[in-house]
């Protein structure tokens, strides 16, 4: 892998894609930076991080070929590879929050943002935008927020972590398979974070529910079991999950 490490940045995944436009990028091209100045989240947010403590990088992998229709299997090998090296690190009670968080007990200790340059209805390219929090102790009045050190109390190499990762996304991300394979989404369904167990939801309206996760579609949506015994599917903005 070729690695561009950088002091400073607005965001890695619009560095990696401005690169991607203009020069000729190798796959699986990573760009890691000590401080963002616009680190960018799901759904418009913000990503915060304090500066030269945490892993904020980006990872470019090219020639995907999958059908748009697809692209949550992505989300899953992408989450599934950091909550293995998460767990290779000893991280205790780790789980997957639906679509893409990695969480510690109920904090999250990481972010995922995958943005997708398309050709028709074909990915032609991913940028893979990752946020771990490792060393920071501090967040303000960031709810349900941690990072590794606050868990175990061990200062990490940002190097070695990283490495870690990166080893673990390469073989993940190998190759992608002609159809969706069965053991990926088992694999990522049982790390689910609250799946049987009744959890509240907020929907798009503000109204507040009731229900248990029983998995993931192919699409990506999430599946619950409501009330009077009705499955619904939900799509990423339809939902919140109250926890
Ligand atoms: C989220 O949980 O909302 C996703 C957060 C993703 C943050 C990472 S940090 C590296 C990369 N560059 C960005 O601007 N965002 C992603």
């Amino acid at each position: 892998m070729h690695i561009i490490k950088l002091n400073a940045t607005d965001s890695t995944n619009t560095y990696l894609k401005e690169l991607l436009l203009h020069t000729n990028t190798k796959d699986f091209t990573v760009v890691v930076a000590k401080k963002q100045t616009k680190g960018r989240g799901q759904m418009g947010t913000n990503w915060i991080s304090e500066d030269g403590k945490n892993l904020t990088f980006s990872v470019l992998r090219k020639k995907v070929g999958l059908d748009v229709s697809r692209q949550f299997e992505l989300n899953m090998k992408v989450s599934l590879a950091i909550f293995e090296s998460l767990k290779w690190l000893n991280i205790p009670d780790l789980s997957i929050k639906w679509p893409n968080d990695i969480l510690s007990a109920n904090q999250k200790i990481c972010g995922i943002l995958i943005e997708n340059i398309l050709l028709g209805s074909k990915i032609q390219s991913s940028v893979i935008g990752i946020g771990i929090n490792v060393n920071q102790l501090r967040f303000g009045d960031l709810p349900k927020v941690t990072s590794l050190k606050s868990i175990t109390g061990i200062e990490y190499n940002l190097d070695e972590v990283l490495q870690i990762i990166l080893s673990k996304l390469a073989v993940n991300l190998k190759h992608f398979d002609v159809a969706l394979c069965k053991d990926l989404s088992l694999a990522y369904q049982r790390q689910l974070f609250r799946i049987n167990k009744p959890s509240t939801f907020k929907d798009m309206k503000g109204n507040t529910f009731m229900g248990l996760i029983k998995g993931v579609s192919q699409e990506g949506k999430l599946q619950l079991l409501l009330e009077d015994e009705i499955m619904k599917e939900f799509a990423l903005k339809e939902i919140q999950l109250l926890y």
